[in-house]
C-alpha cells in the first residue's frame, strides 16, 4: 500500500515537473495572454490525466468571460459567485471540488463532470480571470494538484501581458 502510494506521488510530481518545464519553454520571449493561454490548456489537457476540460475565463467588469480551453463547448459568462468559477474569483482562493453534485450552484457545462478545481488568476493584486479543470472522475483532485497548478498559474502571470485581454479588479 505504502509503495503504491509513493510511486502515484513521485509519477504526479514528476508530472508537474514536466508541465513547469515545458510551459517555461512556451513562454519563453512569448507576453501574448491568448497564445500563451491557448497553449497552456492544450499543453494541461493532454499531460494531466482523467480530465474532460482544462482552460480559461477571463475578468470583464463583474463576469467571468470563457477564453481558450480545451473540452467540450462550455458555457460562456459566469457572474463573480456564481458556480464554482465565480467562487474561486470572488474569495480569490484554489477551490477544489471532490464531487460537482455535492456544490450547491455548480455550473454543468458537461454532465459527465464530478470534479474540478479552480485557481484564480491574480496579477499584482488584481483579479484577472481563473484556471478551471474538471473530471470525470470523483475525488480527482488534492493538495498536490493544488500546488502544481498554482505555481503553472504564477508561471503564466510571470510570463503574460493580459492588458487586453482582461478587466483587473483590484
Ligand atoms: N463548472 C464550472 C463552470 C465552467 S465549466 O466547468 C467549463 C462552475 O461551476 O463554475
Amino acid at each position: 500500500m505504502h509503495t503504491v502510494q509513493s510511486t502515484a506521488a513521485f509519477s504526479k510530481a514528476a508530472m508537474y515537473r514536466q508541465l513547469h518545464e515545458q510551459l517555461s519553454a512556451l513562454f519563453d520571449g512569448e507576453r501574448s495572454a491568448l497564445a500563451n493561454a491557448a497553449n497552456m490548456s492544450a499543453l494541461i489537457y493532454e499531460l494531466l490525466p482523467n480530465l474532460n476540460w482544462a482552460g480559461f475565463y477571463f475578468l470583464q467588469g463583474r463576469e467571468l468571460v470563457l477564453g481558450p480551453f480545451q473540452g467540450k463547448v462550455a458555457c460562456v459568462r459566469i457572474a463573480l459567485g456564481q458556480g464554482v468559477c465565480g467562487t474561486a474569483a470572488e474569495r480569490r482562493e484554489t477551490v477544489i471540488v471532490p464531487d460537482v453534485h455535492a456544490f450547491p450552484g455548480h455550473i454543468a457545462c458537461d454532465a459527465a463532470s464530478r470534479s474540478e478545481i479552480v485557481v484564480p488568476l491574480i496579477q499584482n493584486g488584481r483579479l484577472l480571470g481563473v484556471l478551471d479543470l474538471d473530471s470525470p472522475q470523483l475525488a480527482r483532485f488534492d493538495h498536490e494538484d493544488r500546488a502544481g497548478l498554482i505555481a503553472a498559474a504564477d508561471l503564466l502571470l510571470l510570463h503574460t501581458d493580459f492588458t487586453r485581454i482582461a478587466d483587473a479588479v483590484a
